[in-house]
């Protein structure tokens, strides 16, 4: 939690089901990694063909799925597979009162130095030090200004008067909205506690600095879910949900030892929180937040009780008692854990080629839960009518429970290549055995390759489906 903000807001492998996967060490190569996101079509600068947009991403095709399967994941964790929590989607646009209630407008901000010299804008935590005196990470100036607090909130207008009575705020985190809508939610839903509000959504903060790729962003997705309960419950639930979400990541495909838990020390935490962790993961450029887990007590739904002058007390019809509650608050970074697991998935390994050379081989071993493409289907020769029709057959009998890609131009090692580049978990290729032209046993079977092993498996056709939603689910 409190992603170096402070107030207002606070050694094993799981591949699951797919446990025959191996896990390979990832090279830690940042610059292999933006570049290969970019070729392949992961992710790519806003706004690019204008010089880029600075601390702003665009999701390509590929980038999208996984993004979307690392969302679709959490929610089904978070909220389908469990009776204790419900969903919502608030808008990003803010009443400038929620963000005032809630400290954002006030606090929300970060110690900012400007270096006289390159003229560089610094967070004051970046300045390096060298024989006790501070200087510019950028040119080594010395000449700096003082401490300042910079709000990190875009401010925006509503409707044609650009006037003080017209501010409203880009979302900062999608937090607030749940709080905002607590009572509504707790009518209609009619839950008792303990009981949760997820939301998945874009949030943004004009980061001074953003930098290691999408990891610091000045707009990004968070998963949050605040997970309300009695006072008495939050300890226990902020250790419940600390271990639940280390089990997503590995469920995910990050092994447990690449992830810490850290305790954030009572200096560094909001001061209305009475605990939280901070998940954190070993990035080639050093161990950094995934995820807060935060204890926040009853200080959101209260300020904004206070505020708005309405009750957001539960009444427990049990003890007759009313009071406001308090709140586990497990907030994650969808960026961020993309690409921990970019960095996680990828590899270099020694594989041959058509002439049995070997060569070099970019792999991204992503767990097939989260990988963008599950399954390639390749037929053997593209000018091959029969190859070709019963591969198409193959890619409308997976289609509709899986993404599938087809392709048949170039030599088939090439085309597991480009798919080992991009994670495609499976790979299935119609060859002439697939016609039972050799043996007639083999009729309607295809050869299964596994991306970590290589291994080929002749299944048949018949039982692809449930052999490939097996190993994804
Ligand atoms: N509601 C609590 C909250 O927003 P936070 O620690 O500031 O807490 C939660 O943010 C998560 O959101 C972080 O752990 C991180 O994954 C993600 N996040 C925060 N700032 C980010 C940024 N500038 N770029 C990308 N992700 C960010």
């Amino acid at each position: 939690m409190s992603d170096e903000h402070d107030a207002p807001r606070p050694p094993s492998q799981s591949y699951g089901a797919a446990s025959s996967l191996q896990r390979i060490r990832p090279v830690a190569d940042m610059e292999k990694i933006v570049s290969l996101c970019k070729r392949r079509g992961f992710i790519f600068q806003a706004s690019e063909i204008y010089g880029g947009l600075n601390g702003a991403w665009d999701y390509g095709p590929l980038g999208v799925e996984l993004k979307r399967n690392v969302k679709n994941y959490w929610w089904q964790v978070v909220v389908h597979e469990r009776d204790d929590v419900v969903g919502m989607d608030g808008s990003i646009l803010t009443h400038p009162a929620v963000l005032k209630a809630s400290g954002h407008v006030e606090g929300f901000s970060d110690p900012m130095i400007d270096c006289r010299t390159c003229k560089a804008h610094l967070r004051a935590d970046q300045l390096v030090e060298k024989k006790g005196v501070k200087q510019c990470p950028n040119c080594g100036g010395k000449d700096l200004t003082e401490v300042r607090q910079f709000n990190l909130m875009f401010e925006t207008h509503v409707g044609a008067a650009a006037d003080e009575g017209s501010i409203a705020y880009l979302r900062p985190e999608t937090a607030q909205s749940i709080f905002v809508q607590f009572k509504n939610i707790l009518e209609v839903s009619r839950k008792k506690l303990p009981f949760g509000i997820a939301q998945i959504g874009k949030a943004f903060r004009n980061e001074i600095n953003p930098r290691n790729f999408t990891f610091r962003s000045r707009e990004f997705e968070q998963m949050e879910l605040e997970y309300f309960c009695r006072p008495e419950q939050g300890m226990e639930l902020l250790e419940y949900w600390k271990e639940e979400r280390l089990k997503f990541y590995e469920n995910i495909g990050i092994p447990r030892d690449r992830l810490h838990v850290r305790t954030v020390p009572d200096d560094e935490r909001a001061f209305y929180s009475k605990g939280t962790y901070d998940i954190e993961y070993d990035f080639p450029f050093g161990r950094q937040e995934l995820e807060g887990v935060a204890y926040r007590t009853d200080y959101d739904l209260s300020q904004h009780q206070k505020a708005s002058g309405k009750s957001l007390e539960y009444f427990d019809e049990e003890t007759k008692q009313r009071f406001v509650p308090h709140v586990v608050e497990p907030s994650a970074g969808v960026d961020r854990t993309v690409l921990a697991l970019i960095c996680e998935a990828y590899s270099e390994d020694q594989a041959p080629d058509e002439k049995g050379k070997m060569e070099t081989r970019v792999v991204l071993h992503f767990h097939p839960r989260i990988a963008p493409i599950k399954c390639g289907i390749f037929p053997l020769l593209k000018n091959n009518t029969q190859l070709v029709t019963k591969a198409k057959e193959i890619v409308d009998l997976l289609r509709p429970h899986m993404f599938v890609f087809y392709d048949e131009s170039g030599a088939i090692g090439r085309r597991y290549r480009r798919q080992d580049e991009i994670g495609t978990p499976f790979g299935v290729t119609v060859d002439f055995e697939t016609l039972g032209e050799k043996d007639a046993s083999l009729r309607d079977t295809v050869t299964l390759r596994d991306r970590d092993s290589m291994k080929q498996q002749r299944v048949a056709i018949k039982d692809l489906r449930a052999i490939l939603r097996e190993r994804i689910a």
